[in-house]
């Protein structure tokens, strides 16, 4: 029995991760493979509930969960800046406790016509974001009177490594191609990162081809050239920061999925959206992101590669059939929520 533990979270998030968990049970009974889902609080329903955005029967679930599916956290309810715990702390949190060291961001253009680019045909990269270390988690402190702050960016050559490593076997199964993002012409801990990536490439992976771009010019060539780049890994600032400019290629963030891995298990799977409090509780999101994310979850953390194809498969055929949330649905007639997450969970239902 397959553990699967639902963390919806705020906002929109209880809305995309019940389609998730609908097409996972469609996963369930087309492939006969038995899912257990568990429901935890996180993030701001979580501090409404406990005073804590992670719980720790939340993460003591996660942990012995194979798979962590999280919908959003966050909200203008909670966005005080003088608060001392925010929801967002408990995405944080878990990443940390959960050593999710490696946060994969595929982007692919399936729409070109919704692009701002004039051109965006056959965009297709995977980014790799640091996700433990760097700047988030660096020491950080306020003087005294107020006036000064740091927040130190840190890396060590093992967490360089393990992640250049990951992003170097994912390039090899793709395209063949690696890009590394630094400030290495500023930043000294750029500089150490950028000596241990070329070393981790020459010395272990000299069939991958490998280059290094500064995080500026990258900003601007993910607009010039995007169709250059097959997997790109960075920092967690910079990943941060790159993977929201990278998030409108598409021209909808409501499909992009994400997926955080450690050496161990569990990983966590959330849409890359927010929890879009605008339009929460209304069946205007659009659930793919998290249908998509849950695929992730099937081939990453749950070994059934052939029931992610299916609901990946199952994406493309419904969007196809021109079901699809306002997002989508452009001036044609939109579909709900929950009709998505009807049409995926029936179409795996008639997978062959
Ligand atoms: C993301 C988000 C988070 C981050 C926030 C919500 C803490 O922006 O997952 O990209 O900065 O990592
Ligand atoms: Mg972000």
């Amino acid at each position: 029995m397959r553990r699967i533990a639902l963390l919806p979270g705020d906002g929109i998030g209880p809305e995309v991760v019940a389609e998730a968990r609908k097409v996972l049970e469609a996963v369930a009974a087309h492939f006969d493979v038995p899912f257990a889902f568990e429901h935890h609080l996180i993030g701001g329903a979580a501090m409404e509930a406990t005073g804590d955005p992670l719980p720790s029967s939340t993460l003591a679930s996660c942990r012995v969960a194979d798979a962590v599916i999280l919908g959003a956290v966050g909200g203008p309810q909670w966005d005080d800046p003088t608060a001392k715990t925010r929801p967002e702390d408990g995405l944080l949190g878990i990443r940390a406790e959960l050593g999710l060291y490696a946060n994969l961001r595929p982007i692919q253009v399936h729409f070109p016509e919704m692009s701002p680019l004039r051109d965006a045909r056959d965009v297709d990269i995977l980014f790799v974001r640091e996700l433990t270390g760097g700047i988030y988690f660096g020491a950080s402190g306020l003087s005294e009177d107020g006036t000064v702050a740091h927040s130190d960016m840190v890396y060590s050559v093992p967490e360089i490594e393990r992640v250049v490593r990951l992003a170097a076997a994912a390039a090899r199964a793709r395209r063949g191609r690696l890009t590394s993002v630094d400030k290495a012409n500023v930043l000294e801990v750029s500089r150490l990162w950028r000596r241990t990536a070329q070393r981790v490439m020459d010395d272990e992976f000299p069939d991958v081809a490998f280059d290094t771009v500064l995080v500026d010019a990258m900003a601007m060539h993910l607009l010039s050239r995007p169709r250059d780049f097959d997997v790109v890994v960075t920092g967690n600032l910079f990943g941060d920061i790159l993977t929201d400019e990278a998030s409108m290629l598409p021209g909808s963030l409501g499909m992009l999925p994400s997926a955080s891995l450690g050496d161990g298990r569990p990983g966590l799977y959330e849409p890359v959206h927010g929890s879009a409090p605008d339009i929460a509780g209304r069946g205007l999101a659009n659930p793919l992101a998290a249908i998509l994310a849950a695929a992730m979850a099937l081939r990453h953390s749950l070994d059934l590669p052939d029931a992610a194809d299916a609901v990946e498969g199952a994406v493309d055929a419904v969007l196809a059939a021109g079901i699809r949330t306002p997002d989508l649905a452009g001036d044609g007639p939109a579909a709900s929520t929950s009709e998505v997450g009807d049409a995926v969970a029936g179409q795996v239902a008639r997978h062959k």
